[in-house]
């Protein structure tokens, strides 16, 4: 029989879930479980690494489940779970600390970017973002990790990690394979359509969250912006704007960007905006229902998160002790 390959991949709870996390990752991650072994974890720990609010990261953590579930994510499909409450993704990290040079860690863009920007908490959590994150996957043995790119460089760290630790031993870690979003599942924000669309952007105006109610979405999309001629057309690089609502209709109508144009060849601008917004707010309808049923019902989502972290554990922890019995310690 065929063993079906693993892919594991993680949402930090730092800001909330927008529509450019469903479309880049969320959606991938639903269309994955069909093929795939899937462990998608909420990565609790490392929303600790820049300054968060401890409410508001609780707050999250359960948002975040509930919005998995919400989506179509369904438990017995794949394992859902928050990473702290797994301890052996800890116990993992701080030995894969240990086989990682400082000067390699030093190199990672995104630490040298967030001290940059946050000089008054460069901690060392920050510097070791990545180890932890090579913990996540190798842990689980995970084939395939979907991320964004700009997680491509930890994840090269994370398989040479996992190669030097494999020849230093004996084969132990799965050298995982990162796979990023398709063309066009990139969407950028409604305000800035050059910039992408985060959920941490500083503009909430350009930014769609799911938690947005239909009237903030519609208030959104009718001002975004375009640019100067009247003529709905996909062309990145001459009208961005225009072009961004194409493919945020395109996915969210389940069509190509081909029939999104044609929809809209005759319509104004004002048109295309009110057509994408709801089609948008339709498409969220159910997805918020769920949402609020779940999010009101803490018990149930604790169960799942429970159900997740055992599964998730045993695995670890078949990982883990390997590498404690092979580094040397005493089991
Ligand atoms: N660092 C990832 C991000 O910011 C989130 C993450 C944590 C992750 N652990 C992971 C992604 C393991 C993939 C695999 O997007």
């Amino acid at each position: 029989m065929d063993e079906k390959k693993i892919v594991f991949s993680a949402l930090k709870p730092t800001g909330d879930l927008t529509i450019g996390n469903y479309i880049g990752a969320l959606k991938n991650m639903i269309d994955m479980t069909n093929d795939y072994d899937c462990l998608y974890a909420v990565a609790d720990l490392h929303s600790l690494t820049v300054d968060c609010v401890p409410a508001e990261l609780r707050k999250r953590s359960y948002d975040f489940m509930a919005f998995f579930l919400a989506i179509g994510l369904d438990p017995k499909k794949c394992t859902l779970f928050l990473q702290s409450h797994v301890p052996a993704h800890a116990e993992l990290a701080w030995i894969l600390n240990c086989f990682t040079q400082f000067g390699e860690a030093k190199r990672m863009t995104q630490f040298k970017d967030k001290s940059a920007k946050a000089p008054q908490n460069v901690n060392v959590g920050l510097f070791a973002y990545p180890t932890l994150m090579a913990a996540d996957i190798l842990l689980y043995k995970a084939d395939y990790v979907p991320v964004g790119k700009d997680q491509l460089q930890h994840l090269e760290l994370a398989r040479t990690i996992a190669e030097r630790f494999n020849n230093k031993y004996s084969p132990t870690f799965v050298v995982p394979e990162g796979i990023t979003g398709k063309k066009g599942s990139k969407i950028y924000s409604l305000a800035d359509p050059t910039a992408k669309m985060g959920k941490t952007d500083d503009n909430a105006n350009g930014t769609i969250f799911l938690l947005d109610d239909p009237d903030t979405m519609m208030r959104k999309f009718r001002r975004a912006v375009t640019d100067s001629e009247t003529v709905v057309r996909y062309d990145v690089k001459n009208k961005p704007g225009i072009s961004n609502l194409l493919t945020i209709y395109s996915v969210f109508a389940g069509c190509s960007i081909e029939e999104a144009e044609a929809r809209f060849a005759s319509s104004d601008y004002a048109t295309l905006k009110n057509g994408v917004g709801e089609c948008v707010v339709e498409f969220f309808k159910p997805i918020r229902a769920e949402y609020n049923r779940l999010i009101a019902d803490k018990a149930y989502l604790e169960e799942i998160m429970k159900q997740g972290a055992d599964k998730a554990s045993y695995l670890a922890n078949k990982t883990l002790s390997k590498v404690y019995r092979k580094v040397g310690l005493v089991r």
